[in-house]
């Protein structure tokens, strides 16, 4: 699926009266089938960004279009029937805790289903194979009929995760998929799930906390900060320099530091990277 962002801004319908909005003016366009990561310090508009894709959350200003259909001017079932063709996985899966991992990761193809089979299916898992092949791809095919509240954090992420692949949709948007994982399992889940993108020809947009695996991994990096676009850019061209401008002002928050201007401090800068 391609998605076009035009003169985007969006605002939470909770946020304070004068806040400044979340995100935008953003222009951004991302091509069937590419594999884009987004990244930026916290609160830069990243989760935002993918809601906006996601059509769950409406902009004030701007043009979403997904596929050339502008989809906010969509009559109402239209628009429902588009949103089951993405997928957002947040960052933190909703996996309600008494469920088997096998009915966790079956949900998974519920947009596709009708109401009937999608109750029986939470009752009778219709289609165990596929989620022990999608477990398995995450290390996980052990888990099958474990309970989802005697799962780690970094266990749940997975299964969310597996989830994922077997959703029906041309458009991924995974929020953050890596913040419960170890360094090494950080690497495998983005290589797993970068490989499913591409054997389904999917659209893949993630945000991602961890700027190596994002380098490592994606061919294109968005960087965020401040609801606006910092870059975009390949990733070969992601220089040190552009990721400690990207997190250096938000650093010298955190500190309550004055910032220093706008020559970026090689000195403290906040992220370890092995970059160009
Ligand atoms: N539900 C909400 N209600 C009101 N304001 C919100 C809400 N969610 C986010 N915001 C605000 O929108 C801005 C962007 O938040 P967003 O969650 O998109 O950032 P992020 O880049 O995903 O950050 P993080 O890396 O911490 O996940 C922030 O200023 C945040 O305070
Ligand atoms: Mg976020």
């Amino acid at each position: 699926m391609q998605v076009q962002l035009r003169g985007i801004s969006a605002r939470h319908p909770a946020a304070r009266a004068g806040a400044p909005a979340a995100l935008g003016p953003i222009d951004l366009d991302v091509r069937a089938g590419e594999h884009v990561a987004v990244i930026g310090p916290s609160g830069a508009g990243k989760t935002t960004l993918l809601q906006v894709m996601a059509c769950a959350l409406k902009p004030d200003a701007g043009r979403v279009e997904l596929d050339g259909t502008d989809v906010w001017a969509l009559p109402r079932p239209a628009l429902q029937r588009l949103r089951g063709r993405l997928l957002l996985a947040p960052q933190v899966p909703p996996l309600p805790p008494r469920q088997r991992v096998v009915t966790s990761v079956l949900a998974g193809r519920l947009p596709a289903m009708t109401l009937g089979a999608s109750l029986r299916s939470l009752f009778y898992p219709s289609d165990i194979p596929a989620a022990h092949a999608a477990l398995a791809r995450f290390d996980l095919a052990d888990k099958l009929f474990e309970r989802v509240d005697r799962l780690s954090g970094g266990e749940r992420q997975r299964v969310g995760l597996a989830r994922a692949l077997l959703a029906p949709a041309s458009l991924w948007l995974v929020d953050e998929p890596l913040s419960a994982l170890d360094p090494t399992r950080s690497q495998q889940a983005v290589a797993t799930l970068i490989d499913a993108a591409r054997e389904g020809g999917r659209t893949l947009i993630a945000t991602l906390h961890q700027v190596d695996v994002a380098l490592a991994r994606f061919p294109r990096i968005v960087g965020l900060r401040d609801g606006r676009l910092a870059f975009d850019l390949p990733a070969a061209d992601v220089t040190r320099e552009r990721l400690t401008r990207l997190y250096a002002q938000h650093e010298h928050e955190l500190l309550g530091a004055p910032p220093k201007g706008d020559e970026p401090d090689q000195a403290t800068a906040p992220v370890a990277l092995h970059c160009r």
